[in-house]
Parts: C-alpha cells; sequence; structure tokens
C-alpha cells in the first residue's frame, strides 16, 4: 500500500452540486488512513497562488447537502503553461503535498495528467452538470441540474397553461444535449434540439400546429444551448431564441424563450448526487492508496471504476470527431476497439431517447 502523508483536493472548472459531497469524502476517508488534506481554493489557480487550507474532519462537516463548492472553483489558463506547472510543482513540494484528487470536468482531468507527469500522482473525480466526459454513465451534477430544470419548466408549464403559450427553454450542457434531452422527456416537451441530432424543424412546427389543432394549450420545447444556426449576416448565433422566433411566426401562437443558464448549477444536491460524489471520492482515495495514479474515477454500469485519464480524454476526442494527429499511435488494436465501443455505446443511448422524447410527445 502507498503510504502518503498529506494529500491535495481540488474542485475545478464548472462547479457542480456533489462537489461538496466529494470533497467531504475524499476528506474522510484520507484521514481514516491518516493521511492529511489540504484544500486547494479555486482550482488549479490555487496552487500557483498558494492558496491552501487544512481539512479536517471538522471543516467538511455540515457540506454534503450544498451546492457549489467549498474550495472554489476557477479555469486556469497559467496553469497550462510551463511556468505555471512549474510554480504548482513548488507549491506542492513546500506544503508537503504527495499527491491530489482533482474534482471536475475533461479541462480538470488534463491538468490532472499534467501533475502527474511532472511527479505529482493525480486522480480525477468527474464532477460537472453536463454530464459529457464519453467514458462515464454518469457525472456528479448531472442529476441535481436535471431535477432543478425539471421543476424550472414544471413551472413555466402552469403559466403557458393559463395564456395558452409556447416556452422554449434553453438548458446548458455546452456540447452536449444530454441535459436537454432527459429533461425533455421528463416534461413532456412537444420538440427537444440536442447537438448530437439533426434537428427536424418542419416536424417540430407540425406537430405544435397538430397539439394546438386537438386543444393543447401550452406547450414547451427544450433546447440544448450548443445547437447554433447562422443568421441574416451570417454570423453563428445561438439556435434557441431563434427557434422561439419562428415557432411564433410559424404557429401563430404566442411563444416566449428561457434560458435558465447557470440557474441549473446551483442548489442543494440531489440523494444520487451526494451518493455517487461519495463512492468516487472514497475511490479516489483508495486508487492513490493502491499506488495508482494518472486515473478517472468512473461510474459504468452502477459500477465505481477508473480508467486511465489519456485514454478517458481520447476517448471523448474521438466521440467528439475532435481527434488529432497522433492521438491513437501509442494505442493497440484491442485499445482503440474498446475506445471505439464506448462511442457506439454513448451514441446508441442518445438515439434511443432521442427516439423515445418523439415517440412519447
Ligand atoms: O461545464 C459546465 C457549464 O455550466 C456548461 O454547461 C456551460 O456551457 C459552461 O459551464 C458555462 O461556463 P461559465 O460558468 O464559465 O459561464
Amino acid at each position: 500500500m502507498a503510504k502518503f502523508r498529506r494529500i491535495g483536493v481540488l474542485t475545478s472548472g464548472g462547479d457542480a452540486p456533489g462537489m461538496n459531497a466529494a470533497i467531504r469524502a475524499i476528506t474522510r476517508k484520507a484521514l481514516e488512513q491518516n493521511i492529511e488534506v489540504m484544500g486547494i481554493l479555486g482550482g488549479y489557480s490555487g496552487l500557483l497562488q498558494e492558496k491552501l487550507v487544512p481539512l479536517t474532519t471538522g471543516s467538511v462537516s455540515n457540506i454534503i447537502q450544498l451546492g457549489g463548492t467549498k474550495l472554489y472553483s476557477d479555469r486556469c489558463i497559467e496553469f497550462q503553461t510551463e511556468a505555471g506547472m512549474q510554480k504548482a510543482i513548488n507549491t506542492c513540494k513546500k506544503y508537503e503535498i504527495d499527491a491530489i484528487v482533482a474534482i471536475g470536468g475533461d479541462g480538470t482531468f488534463r491538468g490532472a495528467t499534467d501533475l502527474t507527469l511532472h511527479g505529482i500522482p493525480t486522480i480525477g473525480v468527474t464532477g460537472t452538470i453536463d454530464n459529457d466526459v464519453t467514458a462515464t454513465d454518469y457525472t456528479v451534477g448531472f442529476d441535481t441540474a436535471m431535477n432543478t430544470v425539471v421543476e424550472a419548466v414544471d413551472r413555466l408549464r402552469d403559466t403557458c397553461e393559463s395564456h395558452a403559450r409556447i416556452n422554449v427553454i434553453e438548458v446548458m450542457g455546452r456540447d452536449c444535449g444530454q441535459i436537454a434531452l432527459m429533461t425533455g422527456i421528463a416534461t413532456g416537451a412537444r420538440a427537444v434540439c440536442i447537438p448530437e441530432m439533426p434537428f427536424d424543424e418542419d416536424l417540430a412546427i407540425k406537430n405544435i400546429k397538430r397539439a394546438r389543432a386537438n386543444g393543447k394549450r401550452g406547450m414547451v420545447v427544450i433546447i440544448s444551448e450548443g445547437v447554433f444556426t447562422t443568421d441574416a449576416n451570417g454570423n453563428r448565433v445561438p439556435y434557441g431564441e431563434v427557434l422561439a422566433e419562428r415557432i411564433e411566426e410559424r404557429t401563430g401562437i404566442a411563444t416566449r424563450f428561457v434560458r435558465l443558464a447557470h440557474v441549473i448549477r446551483g442548489g442543494n444536491p440531489t440523494l444520487r448526487d451526494r451518493l455517487t460524489a461519495t463512492r468516487m471520492g472514497a475511490k479516489a482515495v483508495e486508487l492513490l492508496l493502491e499506488g495508482k495514479s494518472n486515473l478517472v474515477v468512473l461510474e459504468e454500469d452502477g459500477k465505481i471504476t477508473s480508467m486511465d485519464i489519456v485514454f478517458a480524454l481520447t476517448t471523448d476526442r474521438m466521440y467528439k470527431n475532435k481527434l488529432k494527429d497522433g492521438d491513437l499511435d501509442r494505442y493497440n488494436e484491442d485499445e482503440i476497439k474498446q475506445m471505439k465501443a464506448i462511442c457506439v455505446k454513448r451514441r446508441a443511448e442518445i438515439e434511443e431517447l432521442y427516439k423515445l422524447a418523439y415517440d412519447c410527445q
């Protein structure tokens, strides 16, 4: 069993409900093994600016239920430079931090790999509302964000119904449409629009007109923020607002556009997020104790597992058609097959749910 005297924990990138539960689990699990824990404030920039606080059993008490992140978060550009990395390593040496657990999304994991390469064993825990890390079934924060969307849409429905209007509701998710897709199903949306699937505007209009002809008063359409179109000047603009205007024009039904934006990133984590965060946080410490590093903690078919970070990031790029030259050079045929299988699984899940969203509207 690898022996660490002190580890660091940080949260980086967009915050997500459940990050506090993960911080708590990592701290409690490490302390139980007589490992000290330092909280690094503000993500990787906390390492650069030497902003660290000791975490104790008491300091992580009463946070499991809180949204946001007690350790604060940041997207740190300087950390991506060699000079920034050197500063980070010096901080780790100065504060005798033997290893780090980094909670966040793909940007966070790139940083984690760099730290490992520079001699600080690092483990990633998937925390982002987007659920956009291809290798995992689930990222901490996803469930809470979706429940917040459902609650907001239910409220909008009330007023849509009263006024016989349509609401086009845009939800976050960056390039990933999973929040929009699943909440679209759960709120009975008349149409769902996500970046992963071609959107048939004519069909959506036809469905809306048909529903109205059948007496339906209020209707909602859910769209992901990652869907774009071009305006009259050829500029790339988010499609949501444009779609709302077109629906009103083409159906004659009063239509309002709502952007939920960061509202869905806050709030108390659901049971699902608290539980998964706790399981993943504890697993991260276990992996370090087993002498492992450069791994990301994942959920696969209900089990908490782990995968090499670079493998996970490469799979991610494969899924998003963003592979760079040479990305696959280090992998053998079986490994590439494994990556492809993960991408096929994700794609199939999206296609199945998308069909369901239209079959059951
Ligand atoms: O990755 C989480 C996320 O909330 C995305 O859904 C969204 O596109 C992005 O972060 C927003 O980033 P910021 O908080 O920097 O505006």
